[in-house]
């Protein structure tokens, strides 16, 4: 019910704030030079590694030219770079990358200062509309909001507000008398980790057009959804899991996270519609789907088992590697690692998704980032320390060999599948032939923990040099006691090598 020159006026603002927070990205050390109008230190220059952008918007009634680097990391989704792409009619937005190639003078789309004349001017008609209809919705939005408020105080009490929404930015969007400047230093202290901005987070979201249904899983479903032409996943939770949507949203924003076998978050939103919240993760769209799907459906050749098992060893080295300094990143341990939570890139290497389970550990005070309950996960792929709960949880390095474990059995269903002279295996699941399917933690650990069974290994993987090598992994991964068994980089470094051997290409 709002009228079109509120929400064109609230559009206006937001898409000058979307320009404001990319002015912060100005002093990187790569090749790229480029003009600069926010850097007066630098001499109205900045240097990258990503692009130049320029851009222009128009905001109370004054064109404002913004030149500014886009570091690499957020040119991102790749071959539509968010930051690139003009904002509907409001602004005009070039990205290029030669030096200084942002020097160009951009122009107002044609049209659109007419249309935000004609905005400015209400009829009596929607005069009426503009101030019955809110009055009628606010007595209404009254009773449900205290309504639902008392429910709320009860359900949550001691619960922290979980709200992405970051309140330096809200007073930004309200505050009329702050000058561009200010405006820019706010939001470049306010930085969002690694991924975008939570205002373009929020926008983007919020223009993604629905498609399909691609899955179901514990916390609510995931479709495909279009955004400007192009396919993102997004992951939407019922509102009862709001804190699983907003610690997997918090892990993906992890400082320096990104990385090519990593699911790429795109956004996460909180859409408030008044009786309940749709809680969004936008990701990269893999059309293969799960690791799990694309082994049931495919066999794979040795090649293709190098790729994926590579992949997934360099993603997961990625995840549990600490990086020290301000481009650093916290160790993070997964705790649900399985087919299912791998994703097949079109190339056919993995991603490795679905983090919402995942620790983060603080190296300077040695502690893990919230309070790790007894037994997550997926049953099937608990670790038997973590079976029988003998696992060290103060120990963060104690979850890393959990994930081990459970990546060795990532490696025995890829290696099955494996087209090796003609023969291979059909698509089961680790432990199919000792436990029902969805054991109890019972079930699996007695044939865990007590009589100390893996997956069956079998002799004729010899013959192929690949597959001895993955086999051999494999037991390195099972080994009961977890400081045994291998680590994510050696995993990789072992697999780098024979990828050189087999001439695979990555
Ligand atoms: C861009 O930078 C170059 C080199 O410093 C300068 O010559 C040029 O005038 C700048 N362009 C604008 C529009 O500021």
């Amino acid at each position: 019910m709002r009228s079109d020159g509120i929400s064109a006026d609230m559009a206006g603002k937001r898409a000058a704030v979307t320009l404001l927070v990319l002015a912060g990205f100005c002093s990187l050390s790569d090749a790229l030079r480029c003009n600069c109008t926010v850097c007066e230190k630098t001499g109205y220059e900045c240097e990258t590694d990503g692009a130049c952008m320029a851009s222009i918007s128009h905001i109370e009634g004054q064109d404002r030219h913004v030149r500014i680097c886009i570091a690499e990391v957020n040119l991102v989704p790749p071959g539509q770079p968010i930051y690139c792409l003009s904002a509907d009619g409001l602004l005009n937005t070039h990205c290029c990358y030669t030096d200084y190639c942002n020097s160009v003078d951009l122009k107002i789309p044609l049209g659109i200062a007419e249309k935000q004349a004609d905005q400015g001017w209400l009829g009596p008609v929607e005069l009426v509309a503009v101030i019955a209809g809110p009055v009628f919705l606010l007595c209404v939005l009254l009773i449900v909001g205290v309504f639902l408020f008392q429910h709320h105080q009860r359900t949550y009490s001691h619960r922290q507000r979980l709200d992405v929404e970051d309140p330096s930015c809200d007073h930004l969007y309200l505050a009329k008398d702050k000058t561009l400047q200010d405006l820019i230093f706010d939001l470049s202290t306010s930085g969002s980790g690694s991924g975008l901005p939570l205002f373009v987070q929020r926008t983007v979201a919020r223009t993604i057009v629905l498609q399909e249904v691609i899955g179901k899983g514990r916390f609510g479903e995931v479709w495909r959804g279009k955004w400007r032409g192009g396919d993102v996943a997004v992951k939407i939770f019922s509102s009862r899991e709001e804190r699983s949507w907003f610690r997997e949203a918090e892990i993906y924003q992890t400082i320096m996270l990104r990385h090519e076998n990593i699911l790429g978050f795109i956004a996460a939103d909180n859409k408030d519609n008044g009786t309940w919240t749709q809680l969004w993760l936008v990701s990269d769209y893999h059309e293969h789907g799960s690791l799990f799907d694309y082994l049931n459906r495919y066999s794979v050749t040795i090649d293709g088992m190098i790729r994926l098992a590579l992949s997934a060893a360099s993603g997961l080295a990625h995840l549990h590697m600490e990086i020290l300094g301000t481009q650093g990143k916290p160790g993070i341990a997964h705790r649900d690692l399985k087919s299912k939570n791998i994703l097949v890139k079109k190339n056919g290497t993995c991603a490795i998704a679905d983090l919402g389970l995942a620790v983060r550990h603080e190296s300077i005070t040695d502690t893990i980032d919230i309070a790790p309950n007894q037994r997550v996960g997926t049953k099937r792929y608990m670790a038997p320390e973590v079976l029988d709960e003998t696992i060290n949880m103060q120990h963060f390095d104690s979850f890393k060999c959990a994930d081990i474990y459970a990546l060795g059995l990532v490696y025995w269903e890829i290696a099955r599948r494996c087209n090796a002279g003609g023969v291979h295996e059909e698509y089961q699941l680790p432990y199919y032939d000792l436990v029902p399917s969805d054991p109890s933690i019972e079930e699996m650990r007695k044939v865990v923990c007590d009589q100390k069974l893996r997956p069956n290994v079998p002799n004729w993987w010899q013959s192929y040099e690949a597959l001895r090598v993955m086999g051999k992994i494999m037991r390195e991964c099972w080994y009961a006691n977890g400081a045994a068994r291998l680590t994510a980089l050696r995993i990789k470094k072992t697999l780098s090598q024979l990828s050189v051997q087999e001439d695979v290409k990555m």
